[in-house]
């Protein structure tokens, strides 16, 4: 299976780039499973109905978000009926939505797709080892899913990396998200799961974490902490990884760095 896995989308102008590209590298890449982080879509913060649309029309098969899932209130409602919408899976149980979405690729093929978030330095949620190790009982590479992927949204690159281990040789991918920033660490583990600390933001990198400069610099310059952060408008960055997994095994035999377009060195996957 040929997957893109894309890091939180920062704005308007992130939004209409992949919207124009992701038609495309489908195309260019032979791609079967699109997976984008979405939790800062609307101006920074959250999601809209609306926007989702957009993004499934434009080829992405599952929207991932993180902290900042609720920041568009109305997102609630239609994301307990849309289950290509997902948010962290170990969120308190009866929480609106889903934290999984399984994906059927037109030839029949099965990947699913889950969510998890980081208590480090972040929200203090239930235990994500926990959960996965649970899930991972219950969804078994091979065992009907021909690959499965993981966006574990979290602050803390040690919590995203034992991750990486904790599931190696038991999910495809493990890509992560939330720091805005990729990690030049883009490998397969021992046990065949890809995986990157985290995947990098699609949004204008002359900024901080993908919002105005000046504004965000005040926070720590001044102590003074503005209602008005807003995303940068530079030419944004796509930011992600490409992976190549194996259908008998749902393990990876290769990923790359996606990096395309904006101030970032341009990287594009060789097919
Ligand atoms: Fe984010
Ligand atoms: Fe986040």
């Amino acid at each position: 299976m040929k997957i893109l896995a894309c890091g939180d989308v920062v704005g308007k102008k992130a939004r209409k780039m992949l919207i124009e590209k992701i038609p495309e590298l489908r195309q260019k890449l032979g791609l079967d499973l699109v997976v984008l982080n979405a939790e800062n879509a609307a101006h920074g913060f959250g999601i809209t109905e609306d926007m989702c649309k957009a993004f499934f029309a434009a080829g992405v098969d599952v929207l991932t978000m993180g902290n900042h899932t609720w920041d568009k209130r109305d997102i609630v409602s239609f994301i307990a009926v849309e289950p290509r919408l997902i948010r962290p899976a170990n969120y308190p149980e009866h929480t609106p939505g889903n934290g999984f979405c399984e994906v059927t690729l037109q030839d029949g093929r099965k990947a699913a797709v889950i969510q998890l978030m980081g208590t480090l330095f972040i929200d203090p949620l239930d235990n994500p080892f926990s959960y996965m190790q649970k899930w991972l009982e219950q969804h078994i590479l091979t065992q009907g899913y021909q690959a499965i992927v993981l966006d574990f949204h979290a602050e803390a690159t040690s919590e995203k990396m034992a991750m990486g281990h904790f599931c190696d040789g038991k999910v495809s991918l493990v890509f992560g998200t939330h720091t805005h920033v990729p990690t030049a660490d883009a490998m397969i583990l021992d046990n065949g799961t890809a995986y990157i600390t985290d995947a990098g933001m699609c949004g204008d990198y002359h900024s901080v974490l993908g919002m105005k400069a000046p504004e965000a610099v005040l926070r720590f310059t001044d102590r003074i902490r503005s209602e008005h952060l807003s995303p940068a408008e530079g030419e944004p960055t796509i930011c992600g990884v490409y992976v190549e997994t194996d259908d008998y095994t749902g393990l990876a035999t290769k990923i790359e760095p996606v990096r395309i377009g904006g101030r970032l060195a341009s990287a594009v996957p060789m097919c």
